[in-house]
């Protein structure tokens, strides 16, 4: 079980090495760290968590050339690795459930599931979060703010993904609302304080933007 661990890890990272949207290998790191720190806290499976959070960004569609085939590739690394059916099935349906796509994606069912995109989502928040949201935005060509753009509320996972924005836009469109979707008591008290640096954050922003003496 750990060797299987520990070769899928080594597969994502050689994948990941040269990422550079934000799902880079440590971003991968990182999840797999708090999944299993929140996993232990509310008594999850620790082998579909990590597998789960390992492979969880190589079907997306900003890693891989389209999710069809980002996922046939999770499909045959499990099945390479002679993982148990069900446990495949458990990983995978893992991998397209957590996505934020805009508020759009479906809710996730499995404490499993609720784990991992736990974690995803803290890797969004907090001093990394607001890192990750600026190297993604300069990498999509969007400005670091606009204040002629509006803040979307609701849109489909299209406008989120292409529509115009900007990195402070992305606080509003998604980064806040996160603490509010947490799923488990460990994610929600870790979220807590990465929320209070968004915030923090924002203020000493706007304070900057609009300079007065
Ligand atoms: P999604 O949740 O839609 O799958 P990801 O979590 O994969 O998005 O996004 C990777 C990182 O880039 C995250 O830190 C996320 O907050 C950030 N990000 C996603 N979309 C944008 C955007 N339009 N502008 C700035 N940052 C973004
Ligand atoms: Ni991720």
């Amino acid at each position: 079980m750990k060797d299987q661990i520990e070769v899928t890890k080594q597969y994502v990272q050689s994948l990941l090495l040269n990422e550079r949207t934000g799902h880079d290998w440590y971003h991968i790191e990182r999840v797999t760290k708090l999944a299993h720190y929140i996993a232990e806290r509310e008594g999850a499976n620790l082998f579909i968590v990590k597998m789960a959070a390992l492979l969880h960004d190589l079907a997306d569609d900003k890693v891989a050339a389209d999710e069809e085939s980002g996922l046939k590739q999770v499909v045959d690394w499990l099945k390479s690795q002679e993982i148990p059916f069900e446990d495949q099935q458990k990983i995978l349906s893992i991998i397209t459930t957590i996505s934020f796509k805009g508020g759009n994606g479906s809710p996730v069912e499995s404490l499993e599931a609720k784990v991992v995109q736990d974690a995803d989502r803290l890797d969004a928040l907090g001093a990394i979060g607001i890192a990750r949201t600026f190297v993604y935005a300069g990498a999509k060509g969007d400005p670091m703010y606009d204040p002629t753009i509006d803040v979307r509320d609701k849109m489909t996972k299209e406008e989120y993904r292409h529509g115009k924005s900007s990195a402070i836009h992305h606080f509003y469109e998604k980064l806040l609302k996160l603490r509010g979707l947490m799923n488990t008591k460990t994610g929600k008290q870790l979220a807590n304080e990465r929320h209070e640096q968004l915030k923090q954050f924002l203020k000493t922003f706007f304070q900057e933007w609009d300079v007065k003496f």
